[in-house]
């Protein structure tokens, strides 16, 4: 086989150029020029000369019976994560675990590993680890002594060359195969680094092509990082049947799985996992694991019902307001979109006279969750006016609604499953629509 030849494609606008640059030349944008292999027969491209030969197409009914045959999914060992991969693990799909440094990836495909590889095959590729390291993990998650281990039919091989991974997976004919991580491969068919855009995406495009061909199913580890030198999970999005991206305080104990993308089943599903000595474990009810029940009824505390996925999870949103000696009044969200406590200021100051602008306002989300959706709008405000009133809501109480530029407080999807799973946890008072109509009255339940 001679040398395959490679472009460098500009990823704004398309140009390509047979040498690197750091500016496209056609649309001078900075660093956008990647490797890609050339398309290979010019002949197949021009003029329309060339006939194809007919490929066979497949009737819906033949498929759907096929469908039917395939459609055993292998089970993960658990439930928090088959629930976000739609119920458990194809055969021949391609799963990439995003997630920044420390979240937990590695801890995660090893569990994984394990459980599978309790009864079939698995082939655990690390480039960022030794084998012995990945052995000294799984010691550590089995909590086990040296020679103790049982008969596991999992396979550690320390590769980089993305070739090799795929012939050795096609000579091992694993079920799962669990690359950790993508932007340490490479082929020697292009000349960038590790980790470079052209890298990363034509090993997971070789990678998912073994996916499809040969039913296995593929896990890839994909890093988030904060600057641009390592490609990201972003480039290969488009790629992989499934997304799911771990998340979570680095210094807290839970992480939330969540599918950003999923090709068989509901996006947006979210597990709960929290890290223990011995590895991730399943929390199976998280309805009532971000509260602290020791500060309730203090001001500027409120518990909200936030949806995650399709689950509600009660969650505790606090705000802190201070008298402010500056001219711009300093404003700090986390876990909460700062514009939206922006527009609740405003929405406070507005309709119940409160001297917002009097006020550094902090608010905060307890548990490291991020909350973005509007039904936690009410308990935002509620939160700061509380804070800045001195006063708070009465024990046992959560908060549920939008809240419109009119102080109008608007209904929000699954009310009734939110104030059920409230009252489950003993959260029989609500401030919420339809009851609730205008911010002015939510107020007024402080006291
Ligand atoms: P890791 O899976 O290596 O993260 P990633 O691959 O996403 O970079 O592990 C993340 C952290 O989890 C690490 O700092 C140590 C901790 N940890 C535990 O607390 N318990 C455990 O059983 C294991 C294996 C790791
Ligand atoms: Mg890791």
């Amino acid at each position: 086989m001679g040398k395959v030849k490679t472009v460098y494609v500009c990823q704004q606008c398309g140009a390509t150029s047979p040498k690197w640059s750091g500016q496209c030349a056609n649309c001078q944008a900075w660093n956008s020029m990647a490797e890609e292999i050339q398309a290979v027969s010019k002949s197949s491209l021009v003029g329309g000369g060339r006939r194809a030969t007919v490929a066979r197409a497949v009737r819906l009914n033949e498929l759907l019976g096929e469908a039917k045959k395939v459609k055993e999914r292998l089970v993960s060992g658990s439930s928090e994560f088959d629930r976000v991969l739609g119920g458990g693990i194809v055969p021949g799909s391609v799963v990439l675990i995003a997630g920044e440094p420390g979240m937990g990836k590695s801890t995660l495909l090893t569990q994984l590993a394990l459980k599978i590889g309790k009864s079939r095959s698995v082939l655990y590729v690390c480039g960022e680890e030794s084998p012995n390291q990945v052995a000294m993990r799984i010691k550590r998650l089995l909590g086990i002594a040296n020679d103790q281990l049982p008969n596991s039919k999992v396979l550690l091989a320390a590769i980089t060359d993305v070739d090799q991974v795929v012939a050795t997976a096609e000579a091992e004919q694993p079920q799962v195969l669990i690359v950790d991580s993508i932007q340490t491969l490479t082929t020697s068919d292009l000349s960038g680094m590790s980790g470079s855009v052209g890298q990363v995406r034509e090993s997971a495009n070789r990678l998912v092509r073994l996916a499809k061909e040969t039913g296995i199913a593929v896990f890839l580890v994909g890093h988030v990082t904060k600057d641009g030198t390592v490609a990201g999970p972003k480039v290969l999005e488009h790629m992989v049947d499934v997304v799911v991206e771990l998340t979570g305080e680095r210094s807290g104990i839970y992480r939330l799985l969540r599918s950003l993308k999923n090709r068989f089943g509901a996006v947006d599903e979210v597990g709960v996992m929290q890290m223990e000595e011995t590895g991730l474990a399943d929390v199976p009810n998280p309805s009532g694991v971000f509260l602290d029940e020791a500060q309730a009824g203090a001001a500027g505390r409120v518990v909200v019902v936030a949806m995650e996925g399709v689950r509600p999870v009660l969650v505790e949103i606090q705000a802190l307001a201070t008298k402010t000696s500056l001219a711009q009044p300093r404003r700090v969200a986390q876990g909460v979109p700062l514009p939206k406590v922006q527009v609740m200021l405003a929405v406070l100051q507005k309709w119940c006279r409160l001297p917002c602008y009097n006020y550094d306002v902090f608010v905060s989300v307890v548990g490291g969750l991020k909350l973005v959706e509007p039904g936690v709008d009410l308990g935002i405000a509620l939160a700061v006016a509380s804070s800045i009133l001195g006063k708070g809501l009465p024990k046992e109480t959560v908060v549920v609604g939008e809240v419109g530029l009119l102080g109008e407080v608007r209904r929000v999807v699954r009310l009734e499953k939110r104030l059920k799973e409230a009252k489950k946890l003993g959260y029989g008072r609500s401030v919420a629509p339809p009851a609730v109509k205008h911010i002015t009255q939510a107020v007024k339940e402080l006291r």
